[in-house]
């Protein structure tokens, strides 16, 4: 029972600094856009306004900051978690949070969100319109892809991640509409 609830706590320490950089750009987005209004063959933006390079630099800087803290309470939580499960190798390896492993889960998921608006600016989806996987998977899957070169981690983390990504966008949206402040469910 601890062990699952650990692998799930640590899923999603592990993915916070991906979750912090593609949340906060909205807190500071704003002035230029990153495609500088320019647009694609098809006629349409490439881009888009929703993606600008003060959101760039905004979620970058939360998002490695957030891995900052994460590895100065490092040595205070390990204690926490050795008291209920068996730390293995596995679990250290997501525990153990640096800077670069933050920076570049960070530049991989505003990498991920930006390919995301591309793909929506060619489907036709306007900015802000909102297209379920492709908000959802872009990021935290860039993610993944960026910070390969300094960890793997066991693939029962990554998909644990994955899919709570998936369940949180689902749940906050759901809540969105039940609040009324949303005019469909998803
Ligand atoms: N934002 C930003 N720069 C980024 C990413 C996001 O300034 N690189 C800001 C924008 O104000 C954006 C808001 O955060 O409107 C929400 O981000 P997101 O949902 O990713 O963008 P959308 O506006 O939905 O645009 P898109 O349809 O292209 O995803
Ligand atoms: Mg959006």
């Amino acid at each position: 029972m601890y062990e699952e609830l650990a692998i799930f706590v640590l899923a999603i320490w592990f993915g916070l600094p991906a979750w912090i950089a593609n949340a906060t750009p909205v807190l500071g987005g704003g002035g230029p856009t990153i495609d500088g209004g320019r647009f694609y063959r098809d006629g349409r933006r490439i881009f888009g306004d929703g993606k600008t390079i003060r959101g760039l630099i905004v979620g970058m800087f939360f998002g490695t900051l957030t891995g900052l803290f994460q590895t100065l309470s490092v040595p205070f939580l390990y204690p926490v978690l050795e008291e209920y499960v068996v730390v293995t190798p596995a679990m250290e390896a997501v525990f153990y949070m640096t800077m670069p492993i933050a920076f570049l889960m960070s530049v991989g998921a505003l990498t991920g969100d930006l390919i995301g608006s591309f793909i929506k600016r060619r489907m036709c989806v306007k900015s802000g319109d909102p297209s379920p996987m492709l908000d959802q998977l872009g990021f935290i899957i860039l993610a993944l892809i960026f910070v390969a070169p300094l960890i793997q981690p066991n693939p029962i983390f990554t998909s644990v991640l994955i899919l709570t990504t998936l369940a949180i966008h689902w749940m906050s949206n759901a809540l969105g509409y039940v609040m009324g402040l949303k005019k469909h469910p998803w």
